[in-house]
């Protein structure tokens, strides 16, 4: 089985799905509620799991009623939790999620014990239990500290494993050249691409051009998710291949992005080449639009695998 780890952010959400999504100052009703977990980290963890990975993840939860719900429910994807630390000092993340009937949504993040993900955690994972070492794949989001990234892209480089980085949420200062160049496969939105680039990311033309300064600053491989438009892989070397997205029924688009970088991951830790594991991602995203919720809208193998019989 491929080995991958995640290390990253784990929240429980608290979702409202209704007609619209409120304007500041105004009241939605006839919404309905879900409560469910959640975190971009948690769900690649999850997307993988589901997928036939062998997922590891390095994170921090609340010691509370959440932080024991989150990380029951990731022993339940058999994802290993030994470095999933119940924080003593710091609440479970919490996202509030506002989904509307086109399937989009809004989100508001109170990160609690994210933000204490430290170096001495990836350090200890790999001390204790060769966790990055032992890895074919690494996986890192936006929602922890940039300090314990960049810390995992420096000990990835020294020990040869490649490292993917979904930079959500966008980062609003861009992204340092010294964590791009040791990324094996940076895989933004169009949004991201704009705040990491300076280029207003909005077609397949300008996300060409991104794509070239991308590389010209040191990432190997990039992927840029381009919605329903599909997306654009590039390898470097190559002119960029364009993958087009399946066509749904859209419910919630919340965690699509994680569906793709938790099934990017998996198909390329057991050895896909970039473009076809890029199909994979795309379908998994796809299919994750489908069902309401994060974690639990993460396709199973069998589902891709019938959605895509040559996969
Ligand atoms: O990408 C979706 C995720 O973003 C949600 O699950 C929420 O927890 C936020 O982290």
């Amino acid at each position: 089985m491929p080995k991958i780890v995640v290390i990253g952010s784990s929240n429980t959400d608290m979702v409202i799905k209704s007609r619209t999504i409120p304007r500041p100052g105004e009241t939605v009703i006839g919404g309905k509620f879900v409560c469910n977990a959640g975190g971009k980290g948690a769900n690649q963890a999850v997307a993988a799991a589901r997928l036939g990975g062998e997922v590891a993840m390095i994170a921090r939860v609340g010691k509370d009623m959440f932080g024991e719900q989150a990380r029951a429910g990731l022993v339940a994807e058999g994802i290993d939790v030994s470095c999933v630390t119940l924080d003593e000092n710091a609440a479970t993340g919490i996202a509030l999620i506002l989904v509307d009937e086109k399937a989009e949504n809004s989100i508001s993040v109170a990160s609690g014990a994210n933000e204490n993900l430290s170096p001495a955690d990836v350090d200890a994972a790999e001390e204790r239990f060769g966790l990055i070492s032992g890895a074919d794949i690494l996986v890192v989001q936006l929602e922890t500290p940039m300090e314990t990234i960049l810390h995992t892209a420096k000990l990835a480089e020294k020990l040869n494993i490649p490292l993917i980085l979904d930079p959500a949420p966008a980062p609003q200062n861009g992204l340092p050249d010294e964590l791009l160049a040791r990324l094996a496969v940076l895989k933004p939105n169009e949004t991201e691409a704009s705040f990491i680039t300076g280029i207003e990311v909005n077609s397949p033309e300008t996300a060409r051009e991104a794509i070239q300064q991308l590389h010209a600053r040191g990432v190997r491989q990039v992927i840029i998710t381009l919605g329903k438009e599909g997306v654009l892989v590039s390898d470097g070397a190559s002119e960029p291949v364009h993958v087009p997205s399946i066509s749904v029924n859209a419910v919630d688009s919340t965690a699509a992005g994680d569906a793709f970088s938790g099934a990017l991951a998996c198909a390329l830790a057991e050895g896909k080449p970039l473009v076809d594991a890029a199909r994979f991602a795309v379908i998994a995203a796809g299919l994750s639009v489908t069902k309401l919720g994060a974690q639990q809208s993460m396709p199973t193998r069998e589902e891709v695998e019938t959605a895509s019989p040559m996969m």
